[in-house]
């Protein structure tokens, strides 16, 4: 693990993230990274489960950086790009990992890892943040809403989750360490260079509609910018994105 970085890995958790926000209720503010074999109450996005038996990656980074709650905007894409760097470093071909909108990575266009970002703020700065990650390293759902994989399936072979988990602090935190506040421009370009779906027509699902529409931007704030089919521009900002023909 990187120096100065914690790190605590348990045969069974509940979920990481909910473990590592107890810890905060205890004064701790990492950073450190807390693991687990496997997850009984895994969170997703937007209050879904995270399916989490043996054999994948589950973890969470807590850590409390001196920021702004406004600056955070780039942390979801920096995570993303951090854990698509550790995909390649175990072995998979740069051309088939893309990061998808707002923070997953996908290998050959399926979903192989999806990312939870929770914070706590008071007033104007943050008290900590809680990253979690969860990389399907040997198997994946085949009844999840977008497409799945896993490294295994897509690299033939089998990977040790310490190995991952020792990866991904290290490319995580150099990604952290080059973080220059305010200046998402570099991030924003690096993502968009391997994102999947911009340009193409989309399906679009939020929590009250569902439309089609082409993905042209990447905003300042991480929101992304549409035309729809009729023309009209509009800026997504929480949302889950499949393909057209979904
Ligand atoms: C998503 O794609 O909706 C996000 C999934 C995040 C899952 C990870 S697994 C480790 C950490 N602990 C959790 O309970 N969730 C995240």
């Amino acid at each position: 693990m990187p120096h100065g970085v914690g790190a605590h890995f348990y045969p069974e958790l509940d979920s990481t993230n909910a473990f590592a926000q107890a810890l905060t209720c205890q004064g701790e503010r990492g950073p450190i990274w807390i693991a687990a074999g496997q997850q009984v109450a895994g969170k997703a996005r937007q209050g879904r489960n995270w399916v989490s038996k043996p054999g994948n990656l589950y973890c969470s980074l807590l850590f409390a950086p001196q920021i702004a709650p406004a600056d955070i905007a780039p942390l979801p894409f920096i995570v993303s790009l951090a854990v698509r760097d550790t995909f390649i470093a175990l072995g998979v071909n740069p051309d088939v990992a893309q990061c998808k909108w707002p923070n997953d990575v996908l290998l050959h266009e399926k979903k192989a890892s999806g990312i939870l970002i929770e914070s706590s703020a008071s007033g104007n700065s943050i008290d900590y943040l809680i990253v979690g990650i969860g990389m399907n390293l040997a198997h994946y759902p085949d009844d999840a809403i977008f497409k799945a994989t896993s490294f295994t399936e897509v690299a033939s072979k089998q990977v040790d989750v310490r190995v991952a988990l020792a990866i991904l602090a290290e490319k995580l935190k150099g990604r952290l360490d080059a973080w220059r506040l305010g200046d998402f421009e570099p991030i924003r370009a690096e993502w968009l260079s391997c994102a999947w779906g911009f340009g193409n027509k989309r399906l679009i699902r939020t929590a009250t509609e569902t439309f089609t529409g082409t993905l042209v931007d990447l905003n300042s704030q991480g929101a992304v910018n549409v035309i729809l089919d009729d023309g009209t521009e509009k800026t997504i900002y929480v949302a889950d994105i499949f393909p057209s023909c979904a």
